[in-house]
């Protein structure tokens, strides 16, 4: 029986979007004669109630095309801004979700879009989830979509920063993306041959980097390269972060009548330490230019990590969990993620892996492979 399936892309776009939106909508209406509508800007469209049908001629064409044809916001409808007020929209949703006699809603995204597709499920729609993000931190899948292009962007980069270090016998600081994990710094920096890389679940000490720049100049290597994660962390800066979110769980966790205010309190403190990280980079480069007597350079990589045509490896992993995802939609399954396990795209209940993020293992063996071959991580 043909099912009429709603699709969206939420959070920072990220390649390979595209190809994901292709694997569910061919295979469904190759597979099942669905009905396919597109909703576009995120959950704003839905909100909204803008869409458009995706027909196979849509869906044609796209595969290699980065960003996403139905573009894409952060907004949540849970807190959506309506003039100058916050609301709740989710009836909304629940609503535009009735009307178009959704069988299911598809919503591709990062861990914010599995919280947000998770409240929509909480709140009777079927849902169904694809992880993509160039920061591969999405909980219970091997890897995001978008990550592997991403890696490949930033360690041609890296690649390129090397011969001009090396001829102006400079340090240069190559920053990263990954907000708050180091997947694609310390994959890029590994692959790429930095000397230094720093990711925020290893906090840094500003002297031991500068001491590991030191020793390869003495050997002869009058050059560095450093690469370093966005949302890399001081070994102070990582002491009051850690601080910070420990009194925003306990304040959560607690049912005293202060704690409302011990909440906004410690939400401040947290924003407070995370501003502090901006501009980190520009100060490290400084610092290490004092530290070392050696001339330092920062390039900062930005959204040229989330553009353009998707890698070969994200093509293929978009459309393997694309066209498993509308397998599981014909079979009548929602409130799971189709992740990646192995070679095989499988379903993850939504309540296993909302609120939890996947960060760098400090005993991972891309991480031991680094020390093995003379990295600095900042701590030693
Ligand atoms: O989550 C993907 C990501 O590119 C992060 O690496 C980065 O911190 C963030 O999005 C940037 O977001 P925006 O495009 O909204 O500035």
């Amino acid at each position: 029986m043909s099912k009429t399936i709603g699709i969206l892309t939420a959070g920072g776009d990220s390649p390979g979007l595209n190809a994901a939106i292709r694997g569910v909508g061919k295979s469904a209406i190759a597979g099942f004669d669905a009905h396919m509508l597109g909703f576009l800007d995120g959950f704003k469209g839905l909100i909204e109630n803008r869409m458009r049908r995706l027909t196979g001629e849509e869906l044609s064409g796209i595969l290699t095309v980065g960003g996403t044809i139905l573009g894409t916001s952060r907004d949540k409808p849970h807190k959506m801004s309506v003039g100058n007020k916050v609301m709740d929209l989710t009836q909304v949703v629940v609503e535009n979700y009735e009307r178009h006699h959704l069988d299911c809603l598809v919503c591709i995204g990062g861990g914010g879009t599995q919280k947000n597709a998770f409240r929509l499920a909480n709140a009777g729609l079927n849902v169904i989830t694809l992880p993509k993000t160039i920061d591969n931190d999405v909980w219970g899948t091997d890897v995001t979509f978008g990550f592997d292009t991403a890696l490949g962007i930033a360690t041609e980069a890296i690649d390129r920063l090397h011969s001009t270090a090396h001829s102006h016998h400079r340090i240069i600081v190559v920053e990263v993306m990954g907000h708050n994990t180091g997947w694609l710094a310390l994959g890029a920096g590994i692959a790429g041959g930095a000397d230094v890389i720093l990711i925020p679940e290893i906090p840094y000490d500003v002297n031991a980097v500068a001491e590991s720049i030191r020793r390869r100049s003495q050997r002869g290597s009058r050059f560095s390269i450093v690469a370093v994660s966005e949302g890399a962390m001081s070994i102070d800066q990582a002491k009051r972060f850690q601080d910070a979110s420990e009194s925003l769980a306990k304040a959560k966790a607690s049912d005293d009548k202060g704690s409302s205010a011990a909440k906004k309190q410690a939400r401040v403190e947290l924003e407070k330490v995370e501003s502090s990280r901006d501009g980190n980079t520009l100060r490290l480069s400084e610092e290490l230019e004092e530290l070392t007597g050696l001339e330092s350079r920062v390039t900062i990589l930005g959204h040229v990590q989330r553009g353009g045509t998707p890698s070969a490896a994200d093509r293929i992993l978009a459309t393997q969990l694309g066209t498993a995802c509308s397998k599981l939609i014909h079979d009548g399954q929602h409130g799971i993620m189709v992740a990646l396990r192995g070679d095989q795209a499988v379903p993850v209940p939504l309540t296993e892996i909302v609120g939890k993020r996947k960060t760098v293992p400090t005993d991972h063996s891309w991480i031991q492979a680094a020390r093995d071959v003379g990295v600095c991580l900042g701590d030693v």
